[in-house]
C-alpha cells in the first residue's frame, strides 16, 4: 500500500476507538498538526516529479479535508454523549412532591387575645395599653386596695422597690385610663400579668383582657348583656351564661360569670368538678371609691369593668391541662394550632 492508503487506514481505526475529547485532540495534533503525518505527507510533495505532483496533492488534500470533517463529526458526536450524560445526572423529578417552607403563625394565646379584641371593637370598643411595670397606687391604692388587703400579700405580688411592682392585673390601667380620658368612656386592655404562682393551672406571668365602661345611667343590666353577648360571641350561642355573687374591693356589686362547661354541656363531669359550670370572667359596676378617687362624680358617672384571664379560656377551649406548655416554645405543641 502507498503511504496515503496506510495513513487513511490508520485514521478510521483510531477514529473509532476515540470515546474522549482529549484523545481526540491527541490524534488531531498526530495527523494535521505540524508534524502531523497528512502535513508531513504534503511536505514530502517536493520530492515528487511534476507528473505525480498534482495526483498525489490532491489525494492528500482529500484525505485532509475527510480527516478535518471527520474530526468535527467526532466532536460534535462526544459533546453530545457528555451533555446528555450531565443531563440525565441532572435530571429534576417534576412529579416529586416539593419541600413546603414552615409557614408560623400566632401563638394560641395570642390569638384568643385577638379574637376578644374583634369582638370589642366590633362592639366600638378601643383598645388601650397599660404599663407592666405599675406604682402601688395604680394597682391596689386607686383599687380601693387598702394597704392591709390579702392580694398585697408577699406571696402574690412581685415587688420592685417599696412602692413599684409588676402589675398583678390589668385592673391597674382602668385608673390610668380615667385620670387622662374623659367619659364616656368604653375600652378594653389586653395585656401581660405577674403574680408569685407556679403550678399546673398558674403561671408567675400570664395574660388578662381588661374591660372598662364609664358613662350616665350605665347598670348592671349593661354589664349583664354586654358579657353575654360576648360569651356566645367567644364560646357560642349554645353556651348558658350565669352571674354569680363574687367580690372584688374595686366593685360594688361584683360577680363572677361562669359559662356551662365545654365538655359535659352542663350536665357534671371532672373538668367542672361537676358544678355543670366553668368560671370564666370577674365583674362588677366600678366601685364609687374608684370613681371618686379620679375626680368623678359617683352620682353623675358610674360604670362596668370586667377582668378575663387568656390563659385560662384558652386551656378550657383546647383541652390543655399544663399552662407551662404555652410558655415552653415547644413546635410540637404550638403547630397545632
Ligand atoms: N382584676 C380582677 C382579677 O384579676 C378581675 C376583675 C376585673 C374583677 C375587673 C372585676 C372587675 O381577678
Amino acid at each position: 500500500m502507498d503511504p496515503i492508503s496506510t495513513i487513511a487506514q490508520e485514521v478510521k481505526d483510531e477514529l473509532e476507538r476515540i470515546t474522549d475529547l482529549s484523545a481526540l485532540e491527541k490524534f488531531r495534533v498526530k495527523y494535521l498538526g505540524k508534524k502531523g503525518a497528512i502535513t508531513n505527507l504534503l511536505r514530502s510533495m517536493g520530492t515528487l516529479n511534476k507528473e505525480e505532483r498534482p495526483v498525489f496533492g490532491k489525494r492528500v488534500n482529500d484525505l485532509s479535508k475527510e480527516v478535518e470533517e471527520k474530526l468535527i463529526a467526532k466532536e460534535t458526536e462526544l459533546k453530545n454523549k457528555a451533555r446528555a450524560f450531565q443531563l440525565r445526572l441532572e435530571t429534576v423529578d417534576v412529579t416529586l412532591p416539593g419541600r413546603s417552607p414552615n409557614l408560623g403563625h400566632r401563638h394560641p394565646i395570642k390569638q384568643v387575645m385577638e379574637e376578644i379584641e374583634t369582638i370589642f371593637l366590633n362592639m366600638g370598643y378601643t383598645v388601650a395599653e397599660g404599663f407592666e411595670v405599675e406604682d402601688d397606687y395604680h394597682n391596689f391604692e386607686a383599687l380601693n386596695i387598702p394597704k392591709d388587703h390579702p392580694s398585697r400579700d408577699m406571696q402574690d405580688t412581685f415587688w420592685i422597690t417599696d412602692d413599684v411592682l409588676i402589675r398583678t392585673h390589668t385592673s391597674s390601667v382602668q385608673t390610668r385610663i380615667m385620670e387622662k380620658q374623659k367619659p364616656p368612656i368604653r375600652i378594653i386592655s389586653p395585656g401581660r400579668v405577674y403574680r408569685c404562682d407556679d403550678d399546673v393551672t398558674h403561671s408567675p406571668m400570664f395574660h388578662q383582657v381588661e374591660g372598662l365602661v364609664i358613662d350616665k345611667d350605665i347598670t348592671f343590666g349593661d354589664l349583664k348583656w354586654t358579657l353575654t353577648l360576648f360569651l356566645k360571641e367567644l364560646f357560642g350561642e349554645e353556651r348558658e351564661v350565669r352571674f354569680r355573687p363574687s367580690y372584688f374591693p374595686f366593685t360594688e356589686p361584683s360577680c363572677e360569670v361562669d359559662v356551662s362547661c365545654f365538655a359535659c354541656g352542663g350536665k357534671g363531669c371532672r373538668l367542672c368538678k361537676h358544678t355543670g359550670w366553668i368560671e370564666i370572667l370577674g365583674s362588677g359596676l366600678v366601685h364609687p371609691n374608684v370613681l371618686k378617687n379620679v375626680g368623678y362624680d359617683p352620682k353623675e358617672l358610674g360604670g362596668f369593668a370586667f377582668g378575663i384571664g387568656i390563659e385560662r379560656i384558652a386551656m378550657l377551649r383546647y383541652g390543655i391541662d399544663d399552662i407551662r406548655l404555652f410558655f415552653e416554645s415547644d413546635m410540637r405543641f404550638l403547630r397545632q394550632f
